[in-house]
């Protein structure tokens, strides 16, 4: 399939353009390099020896946009773009909801004036809030969102399902992810925070490489088994695999979709610590901290929807998730330029 992939140069975006490619089909990028670098077209090209066709628009700009689909006769569309600052959206909001809903609804207008079908959208385990049990079925539906950019997923998500359900050609796919982490086994493609890390494994990650000094575990009295949080931690290279079983799905299937798409286990941060100094070779300082304010003990997937409806399931575990993270981290100080 010809396939356009928005935010294919971003860090869950450029490992699925690599899948994609292996699996036969054709993606184009759209991007209009806000958290990525032009660099990652060559690095593609050095991993797959393709040069992915790539458009630098912005999905507000719809002169852009409608442009990328008159050149192209796309049979799907994977959305990755968007911003994921937890912490920024609550302090931007408006920046927020223009970037990842109009920017979207520009994105799916373009789509239905070209007669474009299936999407693939990125949405993630956020939309359940802190208001269910582990492990997390779809099934339990939508929890509160806690914050401005968990509610462009859950809006998002709607749109979707509004949408397929006005036009009985369109099929959408919604994968909630869990938490990605890793890079490509190469060590040419990763995650490349822009500052300080937010989230737990790129913060590790500048511990373990000397650019931070320790890290600081929020919270040692969560109802675990040793008090810190536990997340379900998926390897960005089986995420990517799950955007090419979805296509597949969308493929042969109509109307909205929702699925989880995470290992089923849960990790503590502090087993993730452990397993990253067996990664890197050395100890890493931590030190424990209060807890963050939004976050919830336990978060992990039920993946059997994902296996049924997709024949989809992981098979890297946290020890290839360390060592790639670690390599990529160590080869690329400074991310890709
Ligand atoms: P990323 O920031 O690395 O990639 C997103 C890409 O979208 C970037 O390259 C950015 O430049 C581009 N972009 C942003 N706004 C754009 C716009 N208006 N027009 C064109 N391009 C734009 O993020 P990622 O980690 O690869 O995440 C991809 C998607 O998955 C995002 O929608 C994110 O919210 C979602 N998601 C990520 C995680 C995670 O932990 N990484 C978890 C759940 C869901
Ligand atoms: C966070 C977001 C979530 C988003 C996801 C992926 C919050 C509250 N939630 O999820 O909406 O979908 O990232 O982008 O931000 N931790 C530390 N020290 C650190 C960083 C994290 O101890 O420096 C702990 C956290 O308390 C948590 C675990 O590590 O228990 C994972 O944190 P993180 O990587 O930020 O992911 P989530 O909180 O699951």
């Amino acid at each position: 399939m010809k396939v356009l992939v928005t935010g294919g140069t971003g860090f869950i975006g450029s490992h699925t353009v690599v899948e994609l490619l292996q699996a036969g089909h054709e993606p184009v990028i759209l991007d209009n390099l806000y958290n990525s670098s032009i660099g990652v077209l060559d690095r593609l090209e050095t991993i797959t020896g393709v040069r992915v066709p790539f458009y630098q628009v912005d999905l507000l700009d719809k002169e852009g946009l409608k442009k990328v689909f008159d050149e192209n006769d796309f049979d799907a569309v994977i959305h990755f773009a968007g911003y994921k600052a937890v912490g920024e959206s609550v302090a931007k909001p408006l920046v927020y909801y223009e970037n990842n809903i109009t920017g979207s609804l520009n994105l799916y207008r373009a789509m239905k004036e070209h007669g474009v079908s299936r999407i693939v959208f990125s949405s993630s385990a956020t939309v359940y809030g802190g208001d269910f049990e582990s492990p997390l079925k779809e099934e339990f539906g939508t929890g509160t969102t806690t914050n401005p950019y968990g509610t462009t997923k859950l809006f998002n998500e709607r749109i979707l399902t509004d949408l397929a359900a006005a036009d009985q050609e369109l099929s959408a796919v919604l994968l909630r992810y869990f938490n990605p982490i890793g890079a490509h086994p190469s060590g040419l493609i990763g995650e490349m925070p822009n500052g300080i890390p937010n989230n737990l494994l790129p913060y590790i990650a500048k511990v373990a490489t000397g650019q931070l000094p320790y890290l600081s575990v929020f919270g040692d009295d969560y109802d675990t088994p040793d008090g810190t949080g536990v997340r379900d931690y998926i390897h960005v290279v089986d995420l990517a695999r799950a955007h090419v079983a979805a296509l597949s799905y969308a493929e042969g299937h109509t109307g909205a979709e929702v699925i989880n798409i995470g290992t089923g286990n849960g990790y503590s941060v502090l087993e993730i610590l452990h397993a990253y100094e067996k990664a890197c070779g050395h100890e890493i300082p931590y030190k424990i901290c209060p807890r963050r304010p939004g976050d919830i003990a336990v978060c992990y997937a039920d993946p059997s929807k994902a296996k049924e409806l997709l024949g989809f399931s992981t098979v890297y575990g946290v020890e290839e998730m360390c060592r790639d993270s670690y390599r990529f981290t160590k080869e690329n100080p400074e991310g890709i330029l």
